[in-house]
Order: structure tokens, then C-alpha cells, then sequence
């Protein structure tokens, strides 16, 4: 094992010889919408997001299901339908997998992906001067927690779902082009939080410029609602000690920062000399990239 629970990352990576290694992961969660073929697609583009968080290339996956009995089979065919047309756009194969029963559906994959091991992103090679790139908007979290509570307008919900829908693949790819060395997923930590993880490893100190960080359209208008999922005061409770938020950041905007994601997008560190290279290849394959902060010698984060 060269990557792993220590330091954390995002998958697990095994050296299979000297060029090559393995990345393993899993991950699964309760309904996130209501339409069970979307929930399939958004758990396949969310277990599949920690592969693309190191680089790796996905190729082949496992289904992991608990399901109510009282729920029609269709159901269940109709989220394995799901995740397996989402696994085929990222080219990977679904081959089989194991359902129980349980109160609350539960649905996710394991996936294992390859990679040339010195193309690995890992969170924590981030360098001072290294610019924050983050390839997907913020405020899933409380778009959908608005939905569950039927507040959210439909089209907000369309526009979260197509998000959490993407596949990280096209961000992961161009990094490791580029000879990127640093990068994570956001998922249920939030902003702040995987940035944190990305910080204390790589001993740095990242910056984000609030002014720059990309929300759904309605986030702030839910946020100050207060639609945050119980995870958001989780993160706010665990990492609000290691953030820096200067006094124009008002409430909502900081519970905003630590609103979980589901399949939200990658966080990429690039250096100020690979921005532009990193900019013409985003453009010209129309990838939406957002850059939010700078990394500098020093520790924790800071929100200007
Ligand atoms: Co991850
Ligand atoms: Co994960």
C-alpha cells in the first residue's frame, strides 16, 4: 500500500509493479432525490469521484444495495439501471454486486481504477503559490435538503441534479495531462473541510476568495432559510477551529462553506505556471472550472 488511511486520501492505492498500481474504493448513502434512476446515477458519479480524486482511471465496479422489502422491485432495477448507464459513459463495467434488506434504501459502488503510479494526485502534495481550482458549484446540500422539505424549485433541484450527475472524469484528467500533482474530492466534509485535509497534509495554508467560489443558483436564497443538512453544523462544529473567516463573511455564507456535497466536484491544486495551459485545455473541452484560492506557506485556511 503506497496511499491510505495514513495520511487519509481519497482512495486506497496499491503498488501492483513498478509503474502501475491499483485505486480501490467504495462509498454508498441513502437517497439523495426522488427519482430512483437518478439516485443510481448520482451514487455511480459519486463513488466513481473518489478514483478520478487521485488520478486513476476507473474500470471496473461492484453494486452495494440495501433495499425495503415493501419497495417495489422496480425500484431497485430502475436505480441499478441508474448507476450502470452512468458507470458506461465513464467506461467502466458493473459486474454484479450484493443487495440485503434494510429500513432505508442504501445504494453505492466499489470501484477499482488503475493508474500510472506517478500520475497520482494525492491531497497532500498541495505547494505554496499553487492556485484552488474547484470544478463543480457548491450548495448541493442545501438544495436538496430544501427538496426533501419540498421548498425547492424544480428547476434548482434539475440544476443540482445535473451537477451531482457529472463525472469528475473530464477535471481528473486534464490534471494528470498537465503533470498536476495535488487534488481531492468535495464531498460530505465540505468545502472547508477536504481543503483543511488538503492544508494540514500538504503544511500549507490555502486562501479562498469568497467573491470566487461558484453556488448553485438557489443556495443562498435556501441557506438563508437555514435548509442545511445536520452534516453542515457537523463540519462547522469539527473544522470551524482550523478557518479564518474575515468579518464580511456572514453567517450564511459560512455554513454555506461547510454544506456537505454529494458527488461534488475536484478540488485541484495547480501552479501559477501551469494556470494557462490549465485554462486553454478547460476551455477548449467547455469543462466548468472555477478559481477559488491560493495556497502560501503557513497552516489552516483562510476566507476573504
Ligand atoms: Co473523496
Ligand atoms: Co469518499
Amino acid at each position: 500500500m503506497i496511499v491510505g488511511i495514513d495520511p487519509p486520501d481519497d482512495a486506497a492505492v496499491w503498488k501492483i509493479d513498478d509503474s502501475r498500481s491499483i485505486v480501490v474504493t467504495t462509498d454508498f448513502f441513502t437517497p439523495v432525490v426522488d427519482e430512483p434512476y437518478d439516485y443510481g446515477a448520482i451514487a455511480a458519479a459519486n463513488s466513481l469521484s473518489d478514483i478520478y480524486a487521485m488520478g486513476a482511471n476507473p474500470f471496473l465496479a461492484l453494486n452495494i444495495a440495501a433495499f425495503p422489502p415493501q419497495l417495489p422491485a422496480e425500484f431497485l432495477g430502475e436505480i441499478i439501471r441508474g448507476a450502470a448507464e452512468k458507470a458506461k459513459e465513464a467506461g467502466v463495467v458493473v459486474a454484479g454486486g450484493h443487495t440485503i434488506q434494510d429500513k432505508e434504501p442504501k445504494f453505492g459502488l466499489v470501484v477499482i481504477g488503475m493508474i500510472d503510479t506517478k500520475n497520482l494526485l494525492t491531497k497532500a502534495a498541495v505547494r505554496p503559490e499553487d492556485l484552488l481550482i474547484l470544478t463543480k458549484p457548491l450548495g448541493i446540500g442545501v438544495t436538496t435538503t430544501a427538496n426533501k422539505a419540498e421548498k425547492a424549485k424544480i428547476e434548482d433541484i434539475q440544476e443540482a441534479k445535473l451537477w451531482m450527475q457529472t463525472l469528475n472524469k473530464l477535471p481528473s484528467q486534464i490534471a494528470v495531462q498537465l503533470g498536476l500533482k495535488a487534488a481531492t474530492d468535495i464531498t460530505g466534509f465540505s468545502l472547508l473541510g477536504h481543503a483543511y485535509e488538503m492544508a494540514s497534509t500538504s503544511n500549507v495554508e490555502i486562501v479562498f476568495t469568497s467573491k470566487n467560489i461558484p453556488f448553485l443558483s438557489g443556495a443562498r436564497q435556501y441557506g438563508e432559510k437555514w435548509y442545511f443538512a445536520g452534516g453542515a453544523a457537523d463540519n462547522q462544529l469539527f473544522y470551524k477551529k482550523y478557518v479564518d473567516f474575515s468579518r464580511e463573511i456572514d453567517e450564511v455564507m459560512e455554513m454555506l462553506l461547510f454544506d456537505p456535497q454529494t458527488s461534488g466536484g475536484l478540488l485541484i491544486a495547480c501552479p501559477p505556471l501551469k494556470i494557462q495551459e490549465f485554462e486553454t485545455t478547460a476551455n477548449r473541452l467547455r469543462m466548468p472550472y472555477w478559481i477559488i484560492g491560493q495556497a502560501f506557506n503557513g497552516q489552516g485556511l483562510k476566507i476573504i
